[in-house]
């Protein structure tokens, strides 16, 4: 979910429906607003759908007046997706209005207290629990009742909470859940993210679990969970609002890729100086990475295969056990994690909640953690031991592409930074690696240019009802990346599979006219590979090939369309090969008119478990 909160001297309403625009893609079932009218008090507006259907009910903002307020936008949790069920939730008498993000865990039993209370309740979500607690609690002073609140609740949360009593506050409170404030000349925000509020203001500050903060016209100030005051550091943001708006693109996941080759150059560029990895801001050293008993890298969804690609390159690079771990299994796994375990934790956001729990997982087992992150600032970023960050840009397709392919980049530059400090590789194997990767971002705009063609396949193979992707080695890295790609916008059921696990079991579900997308760019396996090539081809199915230019011709005499990508070395062919099966997902997902930058049900920050 996206919250956005706004106090100062001007009308709120058009400019929370500015801010939750920029966080819509952190959920987009409903939407809602709750705005304090000096003459109504506290008016509330909300709506199943997406946000569009309240700014269509409040004609942009106009129709609810105010200097004072709070907006939501919903990913539903507790409660399916309803006007009664969105946010802001209200209490019985209409004092507070709360928006939230998270999940309270114990608010069935809260609720029961409640009930037993004679409090009624109109919606099935956790939140409006808060929202009747804190009137139970009230006693005409607000941060006493948020206390009080706090102390009674389990869960992960960022809220945002107005009482019709006192309008001249907004209160910010957060646990596990991110919220930032942005501070401005008479007016001040809170919001989840720094998208919504940099269009009023770059001076912002990161809250931090436990904190809760009493906004005004004037300024912020900010309490520890024994609401003590704590002075909070402040931030300047420095990137372009134009960075996260469409330019001129049908769709920013369309924008972002063909964004790649810059956001690779912005990635590695400055830190490669004189022929070697540079990263100023780690510390390793050799005798630490020696005796390392393994690397455990730690993700969700397409930063997991991130993980899934970088497995077999460190492996590969520094002899040493790396294992990859989804966030979500980690951390109840009773995972064998010492302190010579380095935890490598990517993550675009920086928020996920899975990966920030088993990130403090493995902290509190003992491992030292590495965390490679885009959003600055972000959870997971400054609770790390160390952080690189992929300078990707802001990304707001929920489907990742360029933060995917910056996440990789870093872990090219991680494998050959330790691998130096290691000595585990030599001199001219590094040397041609860095010359290699140098040469990426150009070879990457040589396949953008060359998009046209796969938009051709995808016009042939959009109405297939199930694609499966083949590879061998990181090849099968790329196709778990690909696969999970095209389903998740253009709703096509596919599957990755290791070609050589292909006839253990899933070779049954081929049949004539079944597309299989097969990826054969990793030189040493292509002979076996083009094997599964055949064994697919002679049950009936359509193949879409992928190799380098060197082997292109060659595979096309036995698939039915062959795509090329440069040639390079083999450990970097993961950022080659992901750009064309991003470029079928898209135009796939557009053939078949799909909502591509905010595919149903998903969330691009997930901050519940
Ligand atoms: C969500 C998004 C995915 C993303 C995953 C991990 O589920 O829909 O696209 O890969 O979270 O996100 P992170 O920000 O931790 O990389």
């Amino acid at each position: 979910c996206g919250i956005v909160g706004f106090i100062g001297k001007e009308e709120a309403a058009p400019i929370l429906l500015d801010g939750l625009s920029r966080l819509e893609y952190r959920g987009y079932d409903s939407a809602g607003l709750a705005i304090y009218d000096g003459k109504l008090g506290l008016q509330v507006v909300k709506a199943k759908g997406r946000l569009k259907v309240l700014s269509d009910l409040t004609q942009d903002g106009a129709t609810v007046h105010g200097t004072v307020g709070l907006g939501h936008t919903r990913w539903a949790t507790h409660g399916e997706p309803s006007d009664v069920n969105s946010h802001p939730q209200v209490s019985e008498n209409g004092r507070f209005a709360v928006v939230h993000n998270g999940i309270i865990e114990n608010y069935v039993e809260i609720k029961e207290f409640l009930q037993h209370k004679g409090v009624t309740f109109v919606s099935q979500t956790d939140t409006e629990v808060v929202a009747q607690l804190l009137e139970y609690y009230y006693d005409g002073d607000i941060l006493n009742a948020v206390s009080k609140v706090l102390h009674r609740i389990n869960g992960a949360y960022a809220f945002g909470i107005v009482c019709a009593d006192c309008p001249d506050k907004l209160v910010a409170v957060r646990k596990d859940s991110p919220l930032i404030l942005g501070h401005g000349d008479g007016f001040q925000l809170l919001a989840s993210d720094v998208t919504a509020v940099i269009k009023y203001t770059r001076e912002v500050s990161y809250l931090d679990d436990g904190e809760v903060a009493v906004l005004t016209q004037e300024g912020a100030q900010v309490y520890d969970a024994y609401l003590q005051p704590v002075e909070k550091e402040r931030h300047h943001v420095d990137w372009e609002i134009s960075a996260a708006e469409k330019g001129g693109y049908e769709h920013f996941m369309a924008k972002e890729i063909m964004e790649q080759p810059e956001a690779f150059r912005k990635t590695v560029f400055p830190r490669i100086k004189e022929g070697r990895v540079v990263l100023d801001d780690l510390c390793f050293d050799a005798g630490y990475l020696k005796n390392l008993d393994k690397l455990y890298i730690i993700a969700c969804g397409s930063s997991y295969h991130v993980g899934m690609a970088a497995k077999y390159n460190l492996e590969k690079l520094l002899r040493k056990p790396v294992e990859v771990a989804l966030a979500s299994e980690f951390r109840y796994c009773d995972p064998i994690v010492t302190e010579k375990t380095l935890a490598l934790v990517i993550s675009q956001s920086g928020e996920t909640i899975d990966t920030l729990a088993a990130m403090r997982e493995a902290k509190r087992l003992g491992a030292r953690v590495l965390s490679v992150v885009n959003v600055v600032g972000s959870t997971i970023a400054r609770e790390s031991d160390d952080v690189i960050y992929t300078w990707a840009g802001p990304e707001i397709a929920v489907a990742t592409t360029k933060a995917y392919s910056t996440q990789l980049a870093v872990t090219y530059l991680i494998g050959l930074y330790f691998a130096d400090l290691m000595g585990t590789i030599e001199k001219k194997e590094y040397d041609a690696i860095i010359s290699e990767l140098l040469l990426i971002p150009t070879k990457l705009e040589s396949i953008l240019e060359r998009r046209q063609a796969i938009q051709y396949y995808a016009s042939i193979y959009f109405n297939h009802p199930s694609i499966f992707f083949i590879g061998r080695n990181i090849d099968y890295a790329i196709g778990m990346e690909g696969s999970l790609k095209l389903k998740e916008i253009s709703y096509i059921h596919s599957e990755a599979y290791a070609a050589g696990e292909l006839k253990h079991g899933t070779i049954s579900l081929i049949e004539p006219g079944t597309l299989v997308v097969a990826l054969a760019s990793y030189q040493p396996l292509f002979e076996k590979l083009m094997s599964n090539v055949v064994e697919v081809k002679s049950r009936g199915a359509d193949v879409l090939g992928l190799a380098t230019d060197a082997k292109g011709a060659e595979m096309a005499k036995t698939v039915d369309h062959t795509i090329t990508v440069p040639d390079t070395h083999p450990m970097l062919l993961p950022s080659l090969d992901v750009v064309p099966l991003q470029l079928f997902a898209y135009y796939v997902a557009l053939q078949r008119g799909c909502d591509i930058d905010k595919p149903r049900n998903l969330a691009k920050s997930v901050t519940v478990e």
